[in-house]
Order: structure tokens, then C-alpha cells, then sequence
């Protein structure tokens, strides 16, 4: 069994832009990292460092220029129908069918995954069971709040029961009270199901509660790599009682 549940290593990743998208505007510039199994990872950095382009190499949505990705041991670009299967992801900007209640939209989800009759019942019922969705089953999507629609989301995601979850800005949006839920709901179900969960964030207190292991992304690298305690201990020096936002602001010095 791999050690790994992601394996980064020397990824390169650019996007055409400019007229005609003759030139490449560079978003990763050798970024290497291992998120070790059943953890809650996170990536951290401001709008536009290329979070959501990490997540999306590692689903294998889109191809490095060069690089390597593993998931559990296997090669991305080589196991499509593994990734497929390994993984979900969860959006913080959620969009779902907006005539569709929550019911319709979660069977509509199962089905894609695969499911029928009993087992694509079962597993709708458990998802809006788990999310605390009861109340919402027959709402449309369009009619949800911004918090009830990012636990629709994860809802969704949990559906296929992935080993490795993304969540990419899962509270973004939200009043503080509903962040603090929504992060209280991933830490249960991080504790009930195991899985090593990759978590995207420019909010440095939500990944200081939640993840065992922190890289700070910036400048197209990572920046510092570690448990927030070993980030921390980096500035201890300058700073009485460091925040992850005191690292931060030191690096970006
Ligand atoms: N499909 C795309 N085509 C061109 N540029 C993109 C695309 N996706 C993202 N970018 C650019 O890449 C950079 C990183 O974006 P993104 O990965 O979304 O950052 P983050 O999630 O950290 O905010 C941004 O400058 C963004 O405009
Ligand atoms: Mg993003």
C-alpha cells in the first residue's frame, strides 16, 4: 500500500495567453509536495497562486507541462479510470442543476457514479443525513443559501465515498458562524471516514484548525512546508505565541 496519497514532484504547468494565445502565462514553477495518507492537507496562498491548478493536476482535469503526479502510488496520466474512482472534489463555489431540488440533484449525481436502485437510494439518503440536508430535500438548488448550497457540494462529493477528497475553498463565502460549521463538518467526517483530504484555503486560521500539514503557495513554489507547530516554531524567534499568519506575513517579506 502506497505511503502516499499524493505525490508532487517537479511540476511545471502554464497557460496560453496574449493574442491568439501565442504566450504562456507561467502558474507552477517546479512545485513538489506529499500529502501523506489520511490526512487533511492544506494549500495555502493568496487569490490566483494556482491552488485550484494544483487540485486540477492532481484530479488529472488538466496536464502539466512537465512533472510527475502519483495518486496512492499510480501515475495520474496513466490511471485515468483509477483517479476517476479515487477521488471527488468539492467546490466552495457550488454549481448545481438550478430547477433541480436537492434530492434530484444528489440521484442525478449517484447515477453519474454509477449507482442504481437500492444502493443509489441509500447512498442519497445518507449523504443528506450526513450534511444535515433533511430540511432542504425537496428546495430547489436555486432557492438554497450560500451555506446550504457548499454542504449540497460536499454532500455530492461524499456521495462516491472517495479516498482522497478535494475541497477547494470549501467556506468561502460564508458568514462566520456557517464557516465554523462547515469546518466542524469536515473535521467529522475527516474522523468517521479517514480519508486523506486535500484542502484548498486563503484563510490562514481555517487551515491552522483543520489540516495536519500546511504548504504555502507562492510565486508559482512552495514557500514553507510543514504541521503548522513546525511553521510556527520558524518565526518563534521574532514572534511571541506565532500565528500561521505571523509565518506568512514573514515569508511574503
Ligand atoms: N483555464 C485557465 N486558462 C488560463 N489561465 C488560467 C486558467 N485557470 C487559471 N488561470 C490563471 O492561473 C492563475 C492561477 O489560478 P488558480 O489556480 O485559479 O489560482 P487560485 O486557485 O490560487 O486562486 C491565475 O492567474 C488564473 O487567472
Ligand atoms: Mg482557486
Amino acid at each position: 500500500m502506497a505511503e502516499y496519497a499524493v505525490q508532487v514532484q517537479d511540476v511545471f504547468k502554464s497557460y496560453p495567453t496574449g493574442f491568439l494565445g501565442l504566450k504562456r502565462k507561467p502558474v507552477l514553477n517546479g512545485v513538489s509536495l506529499t500529502v501523506p495518507r489520511g490526512t487533511i492537507y492544506g494549500i495555502l496562498g493568496p487569490n490566483g497562486t494556482g491552488k485550484t491548478t494544483l487540485l486540477s493536476l492532481i484530479a488529472n482535469l488538466t496536464y502539466p507541462d512537465s512533472g510527475t503526479i502519483k495518486i496512492f502510488g499510480r501515475d495520474v496520466r496513466r490511471n485515468p479510470e483509477f483517479v476517476k474512482r479515487s477521488i471527488n472534489i468539492c467546490s466552495g463555489n457550488p454549481n448545481f442543476l438550478w430547477s433541480m431540488s436537492v434530492a434530484e440533484n444528489l440521484t442525478y449525481y449517484a447515477m453519474l457514479y454509477g449507482y442504481l436502485g437500492r444502493e443509489k437510494r441509500r447512498r442519497v439518503e445518507r449523504v443528506i443525513d450526513l450534511m444535515e440536508l433533511k430540511a432542504f430535500r425537496n428546495t430547489t438548488f436555486d432557492s438554497l443559501s450560500t451555506g446550504t448550497k457548499q454542504r449540497l457540494a460536499l454532500a455530492k462529493a461524499l456521495l462516491s465515498d472517495p479516498a482522497l477528497l478535494f475541497l477547494d475553498e470549501p467556506t468561502i463565502g460564508l458568514d462566520p458562524d456557517m464557516a465554523i460549521k462547515m469546518r466542524r463538518i469536515i473535521r467529522q467526517v475527516h474522523e468517521e471516514q479517514g480519508m486523506t483530504i486535500l484542502l484548498t484555503s486563503h484563510y490562514m486560521k481555517e487551515v491552522e484548525e483543520t489540516c495536519a500539514r500546511v504548504a504555502f503557495l507562492r510565486g508559482g513554489a512552495l514557500a514553507a512546508e510543514g504541521t503548522p507547530d513546525e511553521l510556527k516554531e520558524q518565526v518563534s524567534f521574532k514572534v511571541k505565541d506565532p500565528t500561521l499568519e505571523d509565518v506568512f506575513l514573514e515569508l511574503i517579506q
